[in-house]
C-alpha cells in the first residue's frame, strides 16, 4: 500500500519561514531572501517538503509585511526579484515547493492604490477601499472594533470620510465587492503562479467581504473582559457567507495551473471551519486548523478537539493541524519545554497535512522582550495586554548555532528583535552532533512519517488509554502497517493497559529516542512527558 496517488501538498508537510527572523545575509539585522537560501539545506534536511514565507512584499512594515504596498515586488529590506528567483530555483532543485503569503484583505496606507482612494471622493479608486459617511454627530459609522485596538475606522479629514480597517490604520481595507479589485488581486496571483510558485497561503480569508448595510456587530455576552476585540461578536466582519465566492474564485485560477495548492488563514469552530473546503471542494485545499494551537495542551482535550476535528471533515476533505505560528506564543512554552517533543510527536503522526514554525524543529522556545525592544504594533498599542497579545516572542531569530547573534546575523549587528536567551545551547549546530537531539527526533518522525503510510492515510482512532493525562490513537490503513499512538501530556508515570488494540507492539520511535523493541500493550510502561509510537505486530 502506498501513498502515490496523493498530492504532495497530502502526503508532505509545511515549514512556515517568518523572513525577518531565519538569516541575515547582509548585516542588517532583519533576515532576508539569500539568507533562505542559504538555510535551504536544512530545511530539505529535515524531510518536509514545502516552504511557507510570510511575506516579502515591499511593505512600510506598519505590520511587519502585512500591509503591502506593492503585491508584484520584493522589499529591498529582503533583496530583490532575482533573489527570489534564485531561491525559487533553489527551493525546487531540492525539491522543495515554495508557497508564498497572500495579503488580499488590506493594503499598505501608502500603498499608490491608497494614496488615490484617498485623495479625492471622486477617484476612480475611491471605492477599491471602504469608506463611510460619519455618524450625525461626526462619530465612526458603526462600532466596529479594530483586531489590534480601537474603533476599526479611521476619519480621513480631506475627503470627510471614514474608512475602514480590521488591522492597523496603516491597513486600510480593500473593497471585494469591487470586481476591479478582484481583478486586480487576481493578477498579481498569476504574476507568481506564472513564476511557478506552488501556492498561496491567503492571510484573513475569512475577513474579505463585510457587511455591506454596516450593521453593529452584537454585545458578545461571554466576554472575559480582557482583550477588548472580544467584546463584541464579530458577525458582519468575518466569515460572512459572500466570502465563500472569493475563495472559489481564487481556486479556480489557481486550478488553471497544475498542482498548486490554496491554503486558508481560518480561525475558526470546526462546523464553520470545513465550509471552507467549499461544498464541492472547490475553495481551499487545507483550511488552516489552529485547534493545536488554541486549546489548552492537555491530553482529554486535545482528544476531544481530534476526534470532533476528523469527524467533522467532509468526503473528500483533506485535514491539517499546524502547531504554532507567528501570531502565537510558541508550543515549547505554551506547552512546556518537557512536552515539546510530545508536541512534534502529535503533530507529525496526526491525519492530516502538518504545518511546522520555524525553530520548533529545535524545540525553540518565545523569547523574553524586554519593554524597549517591543516592535509589535498591538502590543504597543495595548500594553496593559502585550503579554497576551504581543507577537514578538515568537518571532526571535532562528538559533543556528552558539556564536553571538546565534549564526542569525554576523556578531555586532543588532538584530530586529533580540536572540532568546537559550541559543548557546539550543541551537541547530549543537542538535546536529547529538543523535539524541529534538533536531534529530524530529527528523526521524519526518522519515517515519514517509516509511509508514499509515501516518498520512490511514484511518484515525482514539481508544481510551485509562489515565486522564495519556491520549492514544491509532492509524489503521488496509495492507499497512498498523499504527499506535502514545502521548504522556503530563509529568507522571503511567503502566496503561491499551490490550483491547492489540497484545503486542513494537516501538517505531520514542521521544527520548531510547527505547526500542517489543513491548506488552496489556503492561504499557510510560514515562512522564514521554510519547511513543509503536507498530503493530
Ligand atoms: C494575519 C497575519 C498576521 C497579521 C494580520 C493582519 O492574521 O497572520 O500576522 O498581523 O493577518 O494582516
Amino acid at each position: 500500500m502506498t501513498n502515490s496517488n496523493l498530492a504532495w501538498w497530502q502526503t508532505g508537510i509545511v515549514y512556515q519561514i517568518y523572513p525577518r527572523s531565519y538569516q541575515d545575509s547582509n548585516g542588517d539585522g532583519i533576515g532576508d531572501l539569500p539568507g533562505i537560501t542559504r538555510r535551504l539545506d536544512h530545511i530539505a534536511r529535515l524531510g518536509v517538503n514545502t516552504v511557507w514565507i510570510s511575506p516579502m512584499y515591499p511593505s512600510p512594515m506598519a505590520d511587519f509585511g502585512y500591509d503591502v504596498s506593492d503585491y508584484c515586488g520584493i522589499n529591498p529590506m529582503f533583496g530583490t526579484m532575482a533573489d527570489f528567483d534564485h531561491l525559487l530555483r533553489e527551493a525546487h532543485a531540492r525539491g522543495l515547493k515554495v508557497i508564498l503569503d497572500l495579503v488580499p484583505s488590506h493594503t499598505s496606507h501608502l500603498h499608490p492604490w491608497f494614496l488615490e482612494s484617498q485623495s479625492h471622493r471622486e477617484n476612480p479608486k475611491r471605492d477599491w477601499y471602504i469608506w463611510h459617511d460619519p455618524k450625525q454627530d461626526g462619530s465612526p459609522p458603526n462600532n466596529w472594533l479594530s483586531v489590534f485596538g480601537g474603533p476599526a475606522w479611521t476619519f480621513d479629514e480631506k475627503t470627510g470620510q471614514y474608512y475602514m480597517h480590521s488591522f492597523l490604520r496603516e491597513q486600510p481595507e480593500l473593497n471585494w465587492r469591487n470586481p476591479q479589485v478582484r481583478a486586480t488581486i487576481y493578477n498579481a496571483m498569476r504574476f507568481w503562479l506564472d513564476k511557478g510558485i506552488d501556492g498561496f497561503r491567503v492571510d484573513v480569508i475569512t475577513r474579505m467581504i463585510k457587511d455591506d448595510q454596516f450593521r453593529d456587530e452584537p454585545r458578545n455576552p461571554n466576554w472575559n473582559g480582557v482583550n477588548p476585540y472580544d467584546s463584541l461578536l464579530h458577525i458582519y466582519t468575518k466569515n460572512i457567507p459572500e466570502v465563500h465566492t472569493i475563495a472559489r474564485e481564487m481556486r479556480a485560477l489557481l486550478e488553471q495551473y497544475p498542482d498548486r495548492v490554496l491554503i486558508g488563514e481560518t480561525y475558526l469552530p470546526n462546523h464553520e471551519l470545513v465550509n471552507y473546503y467549499g461544498a464541492q471542494n472547490d475553495e481551499c485545499h487545507l483550511p488552516f486548523n489552529f485547534q493545536c494551537i488554541l486549546l489548552p495542551w492537555n491530553a482529554q482535550t486535545m482528544r476531544r478537539a481530534v476526534d470532533a476535528y476528523d469527524a467533522s471533515l467532509p468526503p473528500g476533505a483533506w485535514g491539517n493541524w499546524v502547531l504554532g505560528n507567528h501570531d502565537q506564543h510558541r508550543v515549547a512554552t505554551r506547552a512546556g519545554a518537557t512536552q515539546a517533543r510530545v508536541a512534534n510527536m502529535f503533530l507529525l503522526t496526526l491525519r492530516g497535512t502538518p504545518t511546522t514554525y520555524y525553530g520548533e524543529e529545535i524545540g525553540m522556545q518565545d523569547g523574553a522582550i524586554p519593554p524597549e525592544f517591543v516592535q509589535d504594533p498591538p502590543a504597543l498599542k495595548q500594553p496593559s495586554i502585550a503579554h497576551i497579545i504581543g507577537r514578538d516572542p515568537e518571532r526571535t531569530p532562528m538559533q543556528w548555532d552558539d556564536s553571538p547573534n546565534a549564526g542569525f546575523a554576523r556578531a555586532g549587528v543588532r538584530t530586529w528583535l533580540p536572540v532568546a536567551d537559550n541559543y548557546t545551547t539550543c541551537n541547530v549546530a549543537a542538535q546536529e552532533r547529538d543523535p539524541g537531539s529534538m533536531l534529530n527526533f524530529y527528523r526521524a518522525l519526518v522519515q517515519l512519517r514517509k516509511d509508514e503510510p499509515a501516518l498520512i492515510a490511514g484511518a484515525y482512532a482514539s481508544p481510551d488509554a485509562g489515565a486522564e493525562d495519556v491520549f492514544a490513537y491509532t492509524r489503521t490503513l488496509p495492507g499497512a502497517n498498523r499504527l499506535l499512538i502514545v502521548l504522556n501530556f503530563g509529568a507522571h508515570a503511567h503502566t496503561l493497559d491499551l490490550s483491547r488494540v492489540a497484545s503486542r507492539a513494537t516501538i517505531a520511535i520514542a521521544t527520548g529516542m531510547n527505547r526500542t523493541g517489543e513491548v506488552d500493550l496489556a503492561q504499557l510502561d510510560l514515562a512522564p512527558n514521554q510519547g511513543l509510537v509503536l507498530r503493530i505486530v
